[in-house]
């Protein structure tokens, strides 16, 4: 009961009081590659944070302060094992005030938004809704995700988002292994509310382990641009392929113009070919755009385009390893073609969408003998089908009849044991000019 000397907090205040002292409960749904580092950014501040992941390896390792991720260590864990706990069980959400929903999004085989973890999630965290709890919405999602869990909560709890409980939209930026300094302290983070004390409260705890927070006008706004931001770059990527082929034709190279363009200090961000594109967000967040806007009957004809330019990349490899080969009087069937780097980005393990898994596939196709080296991914399996790893060396790409650059991981490009390999396909254009190498 409050006295004299501690005047009543109206429930607004309550909640900021809650930030400030470091009492309020945090809870998060999904410990991957967003929800732990977010989950370790609150409790390096000081808040209690219990973890939900229904992998129960990922909790065990959590609870051991052992990280899966690459821009996490072991010791930032340990730090903060007072603060952080990691549980299978939704159970243990029954007394959080804040609750960041941090689960995955694919597509399905229609390629629309498989939205059954965020439904599965907000099913778990509904029975710990109470008058004044926040919910935030991390995973990237068609425009209008957030307004229909809205309506879920309000349907299946009664109480009302925005006046209740408050329910806002906050997309996660992070990138896995950025080089350039780019982390979840100084990353700007969006949110967009269901009501401004949604947004308020969002941009309040947010504040707590982001530099800037910026505040939109609706969810909507903050899942359409995410969705944005990355349908951006896939276009990009797509003009960048477009450039490569004209660069080839005119024997020039396609990194050099890129960078060149790149001086231009306004106006102009550079986007470099590469074997394709992979991960979670690129080949995936267009898809949630152009679902949205078929559903509004608005053609996305560019966005489609550059979908299927960067679709057919891998293909591209194939042909053009196929077709290197045909010139050297080599067959592709029993050919041993040997691929450098399968994750989809330099410094992750990460194989999700990875283009190096249809190059794999269509080699195969043609019958070539596929191995791989890739010193961040022990073990390598395509449809059920181990692909053998190899050892780093002269040797080995000596022994290869084409060996072709998909992911250069740390300072594999510049390694002197490309010149013992007798054919080298550079899918980047990364490598220095040799009589053996050819870009794609
Ligand atoms: N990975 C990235 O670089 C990145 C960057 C920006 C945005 N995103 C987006 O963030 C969202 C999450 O992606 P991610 O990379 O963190 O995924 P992830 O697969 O690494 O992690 C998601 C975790 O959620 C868990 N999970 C699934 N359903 C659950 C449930 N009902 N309850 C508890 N745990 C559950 C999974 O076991 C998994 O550990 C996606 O929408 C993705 O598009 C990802």
């Amino acid at each position: 009961m409050a006295t004299a000397q501690e005047p009543t907090r109206s429930p607004a205040e309550g909640f900021t009081a809650q930030v400030a002292d470091r009492t309020l409960r945090i809870g998060i749904v999904g410990l991957g590659y967003t929800g732990l580092p977010l989950a370790l950014g609150f409790a390096t501040a000081g808040f209690g944070v219990v973890g939900v992941d229904l992998d129960r390896a990922k909790v065990a390792s959590v609870n051991r302060s052992e990280s899966y991720l690459p821009d996490l260590t072991d010791i930032e864990l340990q730090d903060v094992a007072d603060k952080l706990t990691a549980v299978s069980d939704p159970a243990a959400l029954h007394d959080a005030d804040a609750l960041v929903l941090c689960v995955p999004t694919p597509v399905t085989p229609e390629q629309t938004a498989d939205l059954a973890f965020v439904d599965a999630a907000v099913e778990s965290v509904l029975p710990h809704l109470r008058p004044g709890t926040l919910v935030v919405l991390q995973s990237t999602v068609p425009a209008g995700t957030t307004a229909g869990i809205a309506r879920t909560i309000e349907e299946r709890t009664g109480l009302v988002p925005g006046e209740d409980v408050y329910l806002a939209m906050a997309p996660e930026r992070v990138d896995p292994a950025n080089t350039n300094g780019w982390t979840l302290l100084n990353t700007p983070k969006l949110v967009g509310g269901v009501g401004p004390e949604s947004t308020r409260r969002a941009q309040l705890l947010f504040e707590q382990i982001c530099r800037t927070v910026v505040p939109v006008s609706d969810p909507a706004v903050a899942e359409l641009s995410k969705v944005y931001e990355n349908t951006f770059r896939l276009v990009n990527i797509a003009l960048s392929l477009e450039l490569s082929d004209l660069c080839r034709s005119l024997g020039l190279p396609v990194r050099e113009v890129v960078d060149a363009a790149a001086t231009k200090p306004f106006g102009f961000l550079a986007h470099y070919p590469g074997p394709g594109v992979g991960g979670e967000c690129i080949p995936v967040d267009p898809l949630f755009l152009s679902e949205r806007a078929r559903r509004e009957g608005v053609a996305l004809n560019l966005v489609d385009t550059a979908h299927r330019r960067v679709s057919e990349r891998p293909r591209q490899v194939v042909d053009r390893v196929a077709g290197l080969l045909a010139e050297r009087g080599i067959p592709a069937a029993g050919a041993k073609v040997l691929l450098v780097g399968v994750s989809y980005k330099p410094g992750v393990a990460d194989l999700r969408n990875a283009p190096a898994l249809d190059v794999v596939r269509g080699l195969r196709g043609l019958g070539a003998e596929v191995s791989y080296y890739d010193p961040m991914v022990p073990e390598l399996e395509v449809d059920g089908t181990a692909v053998p790893s190899a050892v780093w060396g002269g040797g080995t790409l000596a022994a290869a009849d084409c060996t072709v650059l998909v992911t250069p991981h740390g300072r594999l490009a510049s390694d002197p044991a490309w010149a013992s390999a007798p054919l080298v396909l550079d899918t980047r254009n990364e490598l220095a000019p040799a009589g053996n190498v050819e870009v794609l």
